[in-house]
């Protein structure tokens, strides 16, 4: 297979190496995949507007988010179960992003635990929580997360239930507490993938005390149906007043949710629709992007994610006012195709892509960007 050169590239590479239901549960959304779809898709729709002769030979890509410089606007989201996809895949994220001088957010849903990932690199991991039914579990959950430096939690709110992806139904992923005939077939039929990852048995997910599952399907199956679905505003704002960190409200899709996130204490919100994996049918996130940045109005910091897979999305996303945004699946392939190599090579080509995106825009920098903001795109149908 030739080196990959772009995010579609290190996807095909993820393919070949896993077993085809965990290649399938980074890949898949839920139901038809409509809003999975959509929210690349929509990025296409807006244009961007060539500049010329404006000396952008001074380029700096840096932006602050929640008070911390980073070199880049992008931040690893969480992404459960990474450490199948690699092994210690979150060490792996985690010192990638380091490296490149982003910040990684941790998924609750991790095979490493808080403790080990946060100790693998100098600059602090974000911590991603759910609230569950069982209100001490996730209290023991951000308290250890608080006790290895985590400061930054992001609170993922748009999974009242799980989302229902097809792909993983027809593989039996995480729908039985063991894995089927078919599922052993197909890690067998990856013996690479098998020698790595489960050659001393099935890793299990590593911030939950061994009674929530003796196997990672069984332990998974569990903490999904302990995400309360009675949760209500009320109680994200009794965590807002026992987290003394900073506070990140990821899910937001209309700008009414938005303004009850600031009413609650967020410091941030992440527009995001999961990825395509919750609510299918729902808008690409690049599509009420603005809507909300309007209503915010600077009162907190706006994140993205969803659908990015390429420089000039990102580009796009921080002209209709995002602060910075989140990679999802882009480096997840990355992780599953090369480990920590992989991961650096996605934010590389992301960022390279940013670059010569700027660079050709007529901009030195993501803040000249943010200062143009509607005028960075051509005044075509598309323009928002
Ligand atoms: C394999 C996978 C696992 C995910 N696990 C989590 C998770 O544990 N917690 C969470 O808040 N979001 C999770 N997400 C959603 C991502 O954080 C993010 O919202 C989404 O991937 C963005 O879309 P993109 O992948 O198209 O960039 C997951 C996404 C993927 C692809």
């Amino acid at each position: 297979m030739s080196t990959p050169v772009n995010i579609a590239g290190l996807r095909q590479h993820a393919q070949r190496r896993l077993p085809r239901m965990f290649f399938d549960y980074i890949d898949g959304g839920a139901f038809s995949e409509a809003t999975l779809r959509c929210n690349e898709v929509d990025f296409d729709a807006l244009a961007l507007r060539p500049q010329i002769l404006r000396d952008v030979s001074r380029r700096d890509l840096s932006v602050s988010v929640l008070g911390q410089k980073q070199s880049l606007p992008l931040i690893l989201g969480p992404v459960g179960f990474a450490g199948m996809f690699w092994k210690e895949g979150e060490v792996a994220a985690n010192r990638a992003a380091a490296a490149a001088g982003i910040p990684f957010c941790l998924s609750t849903m991790s095979i490493c635990p808080v403790k080990r990932v946060s100790a693998s690199a100098e600059r602090p991991v974000w911590f991603q929580s759910y609230i569950l039914r069982d209100r001490g579990l996730s209290k023991a959950l951000l308290d250890r997360a608080a006790a290895c430096g985590v400061t930054v939690v992001v609170v993922t709110v748009d999974t009242a239930v799980s989302g229902l992806r097809e792909k993983d139904v027809a593989n039996g992923f995480r729908l039985a507490s063991r894995l089927g005939p078919r599922a052993m077939l197909d890690l067998a039929r990856h013996p690479s993938w098998c020698w790595q990852i489960a050659g001393r048995g099935m890793p299990l997910l590593g911030n939950f005390p061994a009674e929530t599952g003796a196997t990672l399907m069984s332990q998974s199956q569990r903490i999904t149906a302990n995400i309360d679905p009675a949760l209500t505003w009320a109680d994200l704002a009794e965590l807002r007043t026992n987290w003394p960190g900073k506070l990140i409200v990821k899910g937001i899709m209309t700008a009414d949710d938005a303004e009850r996130a600031l009413d609650v204490g967020a410091d941030a919100i992440v527009v995001s629709n999961h990825g395509g994996r919750q609510l299918d049918g729902a808008p690409s996130t690049i599509s009420v992007l603005r809507r909300i940045v309007e209503r915010v109005a600077g009162r907190a910091e706006v994140l993205l994610d969803g659908g990015i897979r390429r420089g000039s999305q990102v580009v796009k996303a921080l002209a209709l006012g995002a602060d910075a945004v989140l990679l999802g699946r882009a480096y997840a392939f990355g992780l599953a195709a090369e480990g920590e190599a992989g991961v650096s090579r996605a934010i590389e080509m992301i960022a390279t892509e940013i670059d010569i995106t700027l660079a050709l825009m007529g901009f030195n920098s993501v803040a000249e960007l943010r200062a143009a903001g509607l005028d960075a795109f051509e005044k075509t149908e598309g323009r928002p």
